[in-house]
C-alpha cells in the first residue's frame, strides 16, 4: 500500500464534467421514462447520453492518465488481488480507478451505450419491434448496476478512509506526487459543460414537446398509461 499521503490531482476537468452530466442525463432520462408526456425529454437526456459517452470514448484514448482506458482496465487477476486485498483489510492503493471500480466504470459505459443506442432505434423506429423491449431490459440492467456502483464507492471510501464522491468533485485525491496529473485540461472541461447545456436549452427551444410537458400536467396527455 502506498504511505504517501499528498494531495494530488487525479481527476481532469473533462472526466468531471463529464461524470456529473451523466448522472444529471441519466437520473432526468429514468425519471422521464413511463408514458408518453415527458418522451421529449426522456429523448433529449438519452440523447445527451450517447454524446457523453461518445466523449468518454474518445477522452479514454485522449485525455490525462488517469482518464485513459490503457491505465485502468485490466484483467481478472488484478481484479481478484484487489479484492482480495478489501478481505485482507488491506486495500491496495490505486490513484486513478482500482481494478474492480474500472470493471464497473466498463459496464456502466457499456450499459449505458447500449440503452441510448436502442432508445434511439426505438424512438425512430429502426430495427425489429423487440427494440424496445431490449431497451428497456437494457435500462433496468444498466439502473441495478448504478446501485451496485453507488454502494462500491461508498464501501471503497469507508475502507481507503477517502471521500471519493468529493475527489469526483474537486478532482484531488491521496497518492505519490509522481501519480498526479500535469494538466486539469480546464478548456476542454469547460466546453465539454457548455456543449451539454447548449444542447439543453437548444433542444428545449427547437422541441415543442419540451415546453408543453413542463407547462402542462401529466395526465393532460392521453396516451399516457401505455
Ligand atoms: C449519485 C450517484 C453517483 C455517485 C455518488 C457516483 C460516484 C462516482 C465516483 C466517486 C466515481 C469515481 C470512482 C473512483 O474513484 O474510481 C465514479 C465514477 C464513474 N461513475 Fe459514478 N456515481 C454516481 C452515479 C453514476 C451513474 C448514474 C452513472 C452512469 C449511468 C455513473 C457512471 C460512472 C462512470 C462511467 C464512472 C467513471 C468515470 C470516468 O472515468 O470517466 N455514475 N462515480
Amino acid at each position: 500500500m502506498n504511505t504517501e499521503s499528498r494531495r494530488i490531482k487525479v481527476w481532469d476537468l473533462p472526466t468531471r464534467v463529464f461524470h456529473w452530466s451523466l448522472v444529471l442525463s441519466f437520473a432526468g432520462a429514468w425519471l422521464t421514462a413511463e408514458g408518453e408526456h415527458y418522451r421529449a425529454i426522456h429523448v433529449m437526456f438519452g440523447l445527451t447520453l450517447l454524446g457523453l459517452i461518445a466523449f468518454r470514448l474518445i477522452w479514454g484514448v485522449a485525455g490525462t492518465r488517469h482518464a485513459r482506458f490503457a491505465s485502468f482496465v485490466t484483467g481478472p487477476a488484478k481484479i481478484k488481488s484487489y479484492l482480495l486485498s478489501l478481505l485482507r483489510r488491506q486495500p491496495e492503493h490505486h490513484a486513478g480507478h482500482n481494478p474492480a471500480g474500472a470493471l464497473a466504470v466498463v459496464l456502466l459505459l457499456a450499459l449505458g451505450l447500449s440503452t441510448a443506442s436502442l432508445g434511439f432505434m426505438t424512438y425512430n423506429d429502426i430495427g425489429p419491434e423487440w427494440m424496445g423491449d431490449a431497451h428497456e431490459f437494457v435500462a433496468n440492467t444498466l439502473i441495478a448496476l448504478v446501485f451496485v456502483h453507488i454502494a462500491g464507492v461508498i464501501v471503497s471510501s469507508y475502507l481507503h478512509r477517502e471521500n471519493l464522491v468529493r475527489a469526483m468533485f474537486s478532482g484531488f485525491k491521496r497518492g505519490a506526487s509522481s501519480e498526479s496529473i500535469a494538466s486539469t485540461r480546464r478548456a476542454i472541461g469547460i466546453l465539454l459543460l457548455l456543449t451539454v447545456l447548449g444542447f439543453w436549452i437548444g433542444y428545449t427551444w427547437t422541441t415543442p414537446g419540451v415546453t408543453q410537458a413542463l407547462s402542462t400536467a401529466p395526465h393532460a396527455t392521453q396516451d399516457d398509461d401505455d
